[in-house]
């Protein structure tokens, strides 16, 4: 029956090769310790660059437990400073997203630069000689590396580079990029979908096996569509691409990373993605302009992807569909998930309506998707709080994974790669000395 957590923190009997154990769900210790050893060790999205274009644009994220400004400085390099004044500890932006020369603390005045540099100090005849303003500056997050427009941070000052976290999940984001024939994304701070559930973090992932069960009832409704173009939600009544006969595979990568592969599922509807496209004065272009920036071939693969390369990259950001989500623990039992829209840069209005309209169709809050999902996240979360029983099962399609080119683990669809590879993730932060 009742199987405890192991005394002294060590963890590493809680998750085994085909199964975990529910307290990593629901445990308060467990939850402050991945603060420490995941959050605080590994690279976190941050957001993207084109949420601050401007100098002195600023949008304020959270990094583990540290509440951040991600700013732009008048050299137009980004910085990510702990929004924590060096006086009394005051928040010192409140504003979700703006522009600025200047963040001064409400409390007691100092005011600070978008580069953090305390610049303002308040009675500065009451200090000592020795006071020193340009040792109380906003504290910045030591490592922050980007890979094409996606920034991520690391409040660990070592490690290693975001280019060798990201690995071969590399092409996977160039999926979502390269659907722009600039090859560049617009994010925009203040249009996203704001979901909080009482479930865990670690709920929130690539699962392959759901979707036939959790959103059938929206699944019918979309294969009435005629549509096909705009997003791959309204592709997926093309044929079923969660069926385990399908060309779509799940995979793991190292460090946690995980995808729902679609790339052969998709790639013989290109031309029928591309024939819708061409009946639009916009969508001919889209077409023309995809093939003059990539040629041909590549241009049909990236037509047939959609810009989906349904990636979760752990711990914190999964690129699905037409969206960045952002995962934020909260606690245990409570998780807030930020989606924003992706927008491409360089086509016209129409493409990115129909795109943004396919979002709101299945990820909105109004859509039935998103809200799916959330429900039974909660539903999952009540059950695993009784642990009378306390193994939850991840061994799907364990006898039949294989080791592709890319270095991944791939299999069927449906099969809990992607949980494993996750898991395994988090066994080794989560026991390393
Ligand atoms: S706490 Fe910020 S100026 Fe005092
Ligand atoms: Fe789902």
């Amino acid at each position: 029956m009742t199987t405890r957590i192991p005394t002294g923190r060590d963890y590493s009997a809680l998750v085994q090769e085909d199964r975990v154990h529910s307290a990593i769900f629901t445990d308060e210790q467990i939850f402050q310790d991945e603060m420490e050893r995941i959050f605080h060790t590994t690279w976190l999205f941050a957001l993207h660059e084109s949420e601050i274009p401007n100098a002195g644009d600023f949008k304020r994220l959270q990094i583990g437990r540290y509440p951040v400004i991600a700013t732009r400085d008048e050299q137009g390099e980004i910085h990510l400073l702990i929004n924590r004044c060096r006086h009394r500890g005051a928040q010192v932006c409140e504003s979700s997203h703006g522009n600025t020369r200047r963040f001064q603390c409400w409390y007691h005045g100092w005011t600070y630069d978008t580069r953090g540099d305390l610049v303002g100090l308040t009675g500065p005849e009451a200090y000592d000689k020795d006071f020193k303003c340009d040792a109380h500056g906003l504290t910045r997050i030591p490592r922050v590396e980007s890979y094409r427009g996606f920034v991520f941070a690391s409040v660990a000052r070592e490690g290693m580079s975001l280019s060798d976290y990201l690995g071969s999940t590399k092409p996977y984001i160039d999926i979502m990029v390269d659907a722009s024939p600039i090859g560049e994304l617009q994010v925009k701070p203040g249009v996203v979908n704001r979901t909080r559930y009482r479930g865990n973090w670690k709920q929130v992932g690539m699962d392959g096996y759901h979707p036939h069960y959790v959103h059938m009832s929206v699944f019918k409704i979309f294969s009435k569509r005629e549509s096909t173009t705009g997003s791959a939600v309204g592709a997926l009544h093309l044929e079923d691409p969660f069926a385990d006969v399908s060309k779509s595979r799940t995979r793991g990568f190292p460090h946690g990373h995980a995808c729902l592969d679609f790339r052969e599922q998709r790639r013989p509807h290109a031309d029928a993605s591309i024939e819708e496209l061409r009946r639009s004065e916009e969508g001919a272009r889209y077409v023309d302009d995809m093939i003059s920036a990539y040629g041909e071939e590549r241009a049909r693969d990236l037509i047939a992807w959609h810009g989906d390369p349904h990636l979760g990259l752990f711990p914190n950001l999964q690129l699905i569909h037409d969206h960045v989500r952002v995962v934020i623990p909260i606690s245990p039992g409570e998780t807030e998930v930020l989606m924003y829209p992706v927008f491409l840069k360089g086509v016209g209005p129409s493409i990115n309506e129909k795109r943004l309209r396919a979002h709101e169709a299945f990820y909105g809050p109004a859509a039935a998707g998103s809200p799916d999902d959330a429900e039974i996240f909660e539903r999952t979360q009540r059950g695993l709080l009784a642990d009378a029983d306390p193994w939850v099962q991840l061994g799907r399609g364990i006898h039949r994974e294989e080791v592709d080119e890319d270095g991944s683990v791939a299999s069927c669809i449906s099969d809990e790669i992607t949980q494993r590879a996750q898991m395994q993730e988090w066994k080794k932060l989560m026991t390393r000395g």
